[in-house]
C-alpha cells in the first residue's frame, strides 16, 4: 500500500521523521508492505537550509491541506494554534492525522478524536507522551482487557535531569536550570517543564485513555519544582529518598485523582532510579499487576520512532479498509477527586528557634490537624540560636497537611517551613 504523507513542521522531530521516511523508505517497504512517500512539508522559515530536497518544502500549509493527494497529516509544529486548527481541517477533509502535541492533545484531545470518528479516519499521537514509549498503544491496545488502577510515572526529562544534578552535584535550582539549558533540555523560558505543565498535559492523556475519561489538564494538581532546595537532597538520602517530579493518577471508587508535583520516592522504587533525561511510567491493571515502561521521553529520533511506527499503523487500516479499529470513548465529565481528599505521607522542614517548647508547639499542631509524625530529625542550623527541624509523617489528607503546614509557619518560634514535599 501506498500511503502519501504530509508533514507539518521539519525542527527537531521533524526533521528526524522526515529522514527517516526518505532514507529508509525502500526498507521499511520491504519489512512492512507500506510504502511510505513524503509528499510535503511546512515550515515558516524558507530561507533556512535544509537536509531534504528543496521542492518538497513549502510556506503554505494550504499545500498540506488542501492537496488531496496527501492521506496522512503528521503534526510536528508544536503550539496549540494554528496546529490545532490545521489538525481539524485536515481531519475534516477526510486526511489521517498523527501528533506529537501534547497540548492540543491534552486540551482537544477528544474533540479531534469524535471528529475523526464522523469522518471515518484516525488520529494518533503515540509522540506526544514520552517520546518513543510506546505508551498509547500499551493502553489502547495491550492493555484494554485491565481496569487500569494507577499511573505513576516520571514524564518530565528536564526536570529529571536537573533534580538529578541538584542531588549529585548539589547545585542549586537556578545552576541547574543552567545546566539543562546548555544541555538543549530546557528552553529559554522552562516554566513549562519547571512549573510542571508538560507533565501535566502528558499525565491528562495518560489518564484521559487509562480510565475513559476527559481528564482535562485544568483539572490536574499542578506543583513545580522551584521551591526544592539543595539541603531537601541531603535529608531525603538521609531518609531513604529520591526527589522526582512525580505524575500520578488513579481512580479510588470512582473518582479520578490526577496530580503532579514533586515527591519523594523510596529508593528501591522503580521511579527513583530513572535517571538524567529518561522517562519512566509504571501502570497498574487489575489483570496485569504492574507494568513498568522506561525509555527516552524525548529528542528527534525517540520522538520520530513514536511518530513513523504511528504512520504505518495508519497504512495497516487503509489496507484492511478498516479506521478507529480501537475507538476511544471518554466520559465527558468525570468526577474527580479533590487535591484537599488526597491522602499522602509528607516531609516538612522547618527552621525553628532552638528553645523549650518548639516541638511540643509544633506536635500539637500536627495532632490538631489529624497528622501523625513518623520520624523526627533535629540539626543545628546555620542561624546562630535556631535548629533545623524535619519531620515525616503518616498518610494524612492534604487539606490536613496544608493547615499544618500554615499554622506551623505561623507559629511564634518558627522563623520558616523551607520545604513541604510529598512522600510516595
Ligand atoms: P521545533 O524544533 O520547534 O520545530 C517546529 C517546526 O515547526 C519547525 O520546523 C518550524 O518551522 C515549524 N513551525 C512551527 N510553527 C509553524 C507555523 N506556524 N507555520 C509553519 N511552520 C511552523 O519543535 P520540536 O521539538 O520538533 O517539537 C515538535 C512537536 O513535537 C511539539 O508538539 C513537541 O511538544 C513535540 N515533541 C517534541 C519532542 C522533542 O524532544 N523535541 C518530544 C516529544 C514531543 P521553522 O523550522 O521554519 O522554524
Ligand atoms: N520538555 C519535555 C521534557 C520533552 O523535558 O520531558 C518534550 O516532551
Amino acid at each position: 500500500v501506498e500511503l502519501n504523507v504530509g508533514l507539518l513542521g521539519l525542527g527537531t522531530v521533524g526533521a528526524e521523521v522526515a529522514e527517516r521516511l526518505l532514507a529508509k523508505r525502500e526498507r521499511m517497504a520491504a519489512r512492512t508492505g507500506v510504502d511510505l512517500i513524503l509528499r510535503r512539508v511546512l515550515v515558516r522559515d524558507l530561507e533556512r537550509p535544509r537536509g531534504i530536497p528543496t521542492e518538497l518544502i513549502s510556506g503554505q500549509a494550504e499545500d498540506i491541506l488542501d492537496d488531496p493527494s496527501v492521506q496522512v497529516v503528521v503534526e510536528v509544529m508544536g503550539g496549540e494554534e494554528p496546529a490545532r486548527s490545521y489538525l481539524e481541517r485536515a481531519i475534516r477533509s477526510g486526511k489521517h492525522v498523527v501528533t506529537a502535541n501534547k497540548v492540543v492533545m491534552a486540551k482537544h484531545g477528544p474533540d479531534l478524536l469524535e471528529l475523526a470518528g464522523s469522518k471515518d479516519v484516525d488520529v494518533y499521537f503515540e509522540a506526544a507522551v514520552g517520546g518513543g514509549i510506546p505508551l498509547i498503544s500499551t493502553f489502547k491496545v495491550d492493555l484494554i482487557a485491565n481496569e487500569i488502577e494507577s499511573i505513576a510515572a516520571v514524564i518530565n526529562g528536564t526536570t529529571n535531569y536537573m533534580l538529578g544534578r541538584m542531588a549529585s552535584a548539589g547545585i542549586s535550582f537556578d545552576e541547574a536550570v543552567a545546566e539543562a539549558q546548555a544541555a538543549g533540555y530546557a528552553e529559554a523560558d522552562p516554566s513549562a517543564d519547571v512549573d510542571g505543565f508538560d507533565a501535566v498535559y502528558k499525565l491528562s492523556i495518560l489518564a484521559s485513555i487509562a480510565f475513559g475519561a476527559r481528564v482535562h489538564p485544568d483539572s490536574v494538581f499542578r506543583e513545580g519544582i522551584r521551591a526544592v532546595e539543595p539541603l531537601d537532597f541531603r535529608y531525603a538520602r538521609e531518609l531513604g529518598y529520591e526527589i522526582k517530579l512525580l505524575a500520578y493518577s488513579a481512580r479510588p471508587k470512582g473518582r479520578i485523582e490526577a496530580r503532579v508535583h514533586p515527591a519523594m520516592i523510596p529508593l528501591h522504587h522503580p521511579l527513583a532510579t530513572v535517571e538524567g533525561a529518561f522517562n519512566a511510567v509504571q501502570i497498574t491493571g487489575d489483570l496485569v499487576g504492574d507494568v513498568l515502561l522506561w525509555g527516552q521521553g524525548a529528542g528527534g529520533r525517540p520522538t520520530a520512532s513514536a511518530v513513523v511506527g504511528d504512520l504505518l499503523d495508519v497504512a495497516h487500516s487503509i489496507r484492511k479498509g478498516s479506521f478507529n479499529r480501537v475507538a476511544m470513548r471518554f466520559d465527558a465529565d468525570p468526577a474527580m477527586l479533590p487535591m484537599a481528599e488526597v491522602r499522602t505521607k509528607a516531609y516538612f522542614r522547618l527552621r525553628a528557634l532552638d528553645q523549650p517548647g518548639v516541638l511540643a508547639a509544633v506536635g500539637t499542631v500536627f495532632a490538631e490537624e489529624g497528622v501523625s509524625i513518623a520520624s523526627m530529625i533535629q540539626k543545628d542550623s546555620i542561624e546562630e540560636g535556631t535548629a533545623e527541624l524535619v519531620f515525616t509523617t503518616h498518610p494524612a489528607s492534604d487539606a490536613g497537611l496544608q493547615k499544618a503546614r500554615g499554622r506551623i509557619a505561623d507559629l511564634d518560634q518558627v522563623k520558616r517551613v523551607c520545604a513541604f514535599l510529598r512522600v510516595v
